[in-house]
């Protein structure tokens, strides 16, 4: 039996504890008007790998980043003009807009999955932002619960989920909507709704015109669908122990003549950490193809494996 995780009554104090708390790189859950959130920081590798360690996630699916208004959106995202109307509008709140990161920006490759669209929101609940502006980094927060559980709404749910990885739980009572965020793609033309939540389509058709959904054949992507788009331009070879000519070896545990190493001493929160960073860095014309050396299957190896597989499937391409 695992012991359930101390609850910290939002005060002051308790904020500006999990604000630094955050900022040094640990896990701390906090309410938002949806759900809880697990939150740790957006623009490190080793925080966001904490995040899908302690959820047991058997694959990674980019995460929302949080953050307290449109102007640090803009540290890490390119807003457009719908995008500056519409968080006008109903930010702080519960619709999450999926932009195109912003080059140069710290943010973790892990927390988008490895894609170049960022998904970023800004929280409605008074604890959540007290803490966003505590913290002073982009926070990437999934639901606070345990993979395949349902999202918590109080911070009881969340102490009984999750473990000793998370350093902290702000209670700030129950969520009011219940509910996640409304998350709204306008990385392209088109814009369009990938998961439904309460800022409802009309809401935002009233304020920039016609938006797609999942029910829409002319829809790009489905809720879901979207996570696995993220995959080198090389050959991805598999379970591989050591490089073939011209390919490109990336190594986990000891591996004489690896390029690159997910993890030398074999840990695999780092090598989750450095997955999606070290794919693209191999990614180059002078390499033929990326071999990967075995990743055990258990614990976040499974997710790694699970995107590395994606990675070495046949592409069917466009
Ligand atoms: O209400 C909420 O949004 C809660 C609270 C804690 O803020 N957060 C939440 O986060 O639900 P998460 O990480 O569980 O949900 C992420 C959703 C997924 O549906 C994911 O596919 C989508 O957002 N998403 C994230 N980044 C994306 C991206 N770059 N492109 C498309 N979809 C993205
Ligand atoms: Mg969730």
């Amino acid at each position: 039996m695992s012991a359930t995780l101390p609850i910290h009554s939002a005060t002051a104090d308790a904020i500006a504890q999990a604000g630094r708390l955050l900022a040094e790189g640990r896990l701390v859950a906090f309410p938002t008007e949806t759900v809880y959130g697990l939150g740790g920081r957006a623009d490190r590798d080793a925080s966001v790998a904490a995040i899908y360690a302690a959820k047991g996630r058997p694959s990674f699916n980019p995460l929302i980043v949080h953050v307290p208004d449109l102007e640090a959106a803009r540290e890490v995202v390119r807003p457009d003009n719908r995008a500056r109307i519409l968080a006008d509008i109903f930010w702080p709140g519960p619709l999450t807009l999926v932009l195109p990161r912003r080059e140069g920006s710290e943010l973790s490759l892990l927390a988008t999955a490895g894609l170049d669209t960022v998904a970023v929101r800004s929280p409605a609940h008074a604890v959540a932002q007290a803490l966003l502006k505590a913290a002073g980094v982009p926070v990437a927060a999934p639901s606070a619960n345990r993979s395949g559980k349902v999202s918590p709404t109080t911070a009881a749910h969340v102490a009984e989920g999750l473990g000793a990885e998370v350093a902290m739980v702000l209670d700030g009572g129950p969520c009011l909507v219940g509910v996640e965020s409304t998350v709204l793609d306008l990385s392209g033309p088109q814009a369009a709704i990938l998961r439904p939540g309460s800022v409802t389509r009309e809401e935002i058709e009233s304020i920039i015109g016609p938006v797609l959904t999942a029910e829409d054949s002319a829809a790009p992507k489905s809720p879901g669908m979207l996570a696995s788009h993220y995959a080198p331009g090389l050959p991805v070879r598999l379970e591989a122990a050591q490089a073939g000519p011209g390919e490109a070896l990336l190594g986990f545990g000891p591996a004489p003549g690896a390029i690159l190493n997910l993890s030398p001493s074999g840990d695999l929160t780092e090598a989750a950490a450095n997955l999606f960073a070290m794919l693209r860095a191999l990614d180059r014309p002078d390499f033929s193809g990326i071999a990967v050396m075995p990743i055990p299957e258990r614990g976040l190896g499974i997710a790694i494996n699970d995107r590395l597989r994606r990675a070495a499937a046949p592409r069917t391409m466009p």
